[in-house]
């Protein structure tokens, strides 16, 4: 029977609803060959109606999202508003409140797309990181003493309960087994200095890989030596897990391996619950309106949202279509030296879907 998806987008700022539009563009062609359909609902959410209203993220909108089956962001950021507002009051806010404790970050080069790291194609650049998405310093547990004075302190705490470790844990083993690649599944932490935080993972990790998946090798790295991996030897990665902060920073690190913001995408999932997918760009002001921004990362985030959702056929199909495209039609993937616009972009994956 015909599955209808009910999801939620947010273009958001900037070039967002530029390639929101696209991605959108590409639901609505495969969905008909796959036999399901898409009932979208947009919501006006981002820095023009703070701006304009004040209001950042109403609860009424947190808890309508609740009810869809998947949300699709465009980006959010905008040069009016101080750095950090939307930020937290949008997408930091919305991870927490639908406990997206996964940011899922395919790190995977295509072919035709330029890395800069030498010597290395899409035979190298294939791997996840799973980074944990609800705990560490981003809780926002901390605070000041004697702010303002010459003895001002700062504290960010960063927290991890063994429940969040665990669930963690237990998506990333599973990623890996279902990935079926080279069933390996690596720990990136710092278990020489954060002795408590780290030690915690690094127990937690081997206690369930021994018990419950034990055809999975299991590796360690410390998070510095890992940045330094990523850019000799990418090929030895299959799986990465990680904590929030350390995720944070070398997933953009694997995203321009893999040739940067006009390719790379990303999930804040909830297995249990309502997803979000990103591209992870930002906002771009810069090229706001111009048709000139690449939209083949809004578009690969809607493909993994058909893949969460079970429509893997589909995904695989948009999949292969962006890899036609990056190695056979764009001249590059930056803004304004593609050889296409915008929207060209999407019709060239429609073709290639429907
Ligand atoms: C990301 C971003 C966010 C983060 C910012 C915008 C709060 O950098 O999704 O990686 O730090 O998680
Ligand atoms: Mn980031």
């Amino acid at each position: 029977m015909k599955k209808t998806y009910k999801i939620a987008t947010i273009p958001g700022d900037g070039t967002g609803p530029e390639v929101t539009r696209e991605a959108v563009k590409v639901l609505h062609a495969i969905a008909p060959k796959y036999d399901f359909g898409i009932d979208l609902h947009e919501y006006d959410i981002g820095g023009d109606r703070y701006l304009k209203k004040g209001e950042i993220l109403p609860d009424s909108v947190v808890e309508e999202l609740r009810g869809y089956d998947s949300i699709l962001l465009g980006a959010i950021g905008h040069p009016d508003v101080k750095p950090g507002i939307l930020e937290k009051g949008i997408l930091l806010r919305l991870r927490f409140e639908l406990d997206q404790y996964i940011n899922l970050r395919p790190v995977k080069l295509f072919p035709g797309v330029e890395t800069p790291l030498k010597d290395k194609g899409p035979e190298h650049i294939d791997y996840v990181v799973i980074r944990e998405n609800s705990g560490d310093v981003y809780c926002g547990a901390g605070g000041f003493t004697m702010k303002g004075t010459p003895h001002e302190t700062a504290v960010q705490t960063g927290i991890y309960t063994r429940y969040q470790v665990d669930r963690c844990l237990k998506y990333a083993y599973e990623y890996t087994r279902k990935r079926a690649k080279r069933n390996t599944l690596a720990l990136c932490g710092k278990t020489n200095v954060l002795t408590y935080m780290y030690d915690l993972w690094e127990r937690a990790f081997h206690e369930m890989g021994k018990a419950q998946y034990p055809e999975i090798q299991r590796d360690y790295y410390h998070v510095d030596a890992t940045c330094m991996w990523m850019v000799k030897s990418p090929e030895w990665f299959d799986v990465i897990v990680t904590g929030n902060m350390f995720g944070d920073i070398i997933t953009d690190l694997a995203a321009i391996t893999q040739g940067g913001m006009g390719i790379a995408a990303g999930g804040n999932i909830n297995p249990e619950g309502v997803s979000m997918f990103e591209p992870i760009g930002g906002s771009a002001p810069k090229y706001t309106g111009k048709g000139v921004i690449n939209p083949l990362a809004a578009i690969c985030s809607a493909q993994m949202m058909l893949d969460h959702l079970g429509e893997t056929e589909a995904a695989s199909k948009i999949e292969a279509a962006v890899m036609e495209i990056t190695g056979k039609k764009l001249k590059s993937l930056s803004a304004g030296k593609m050889g296409y616009s915008t929207s060209e972009v999407g019709d060239l994956v429609c073709s290639l879907v429907s």
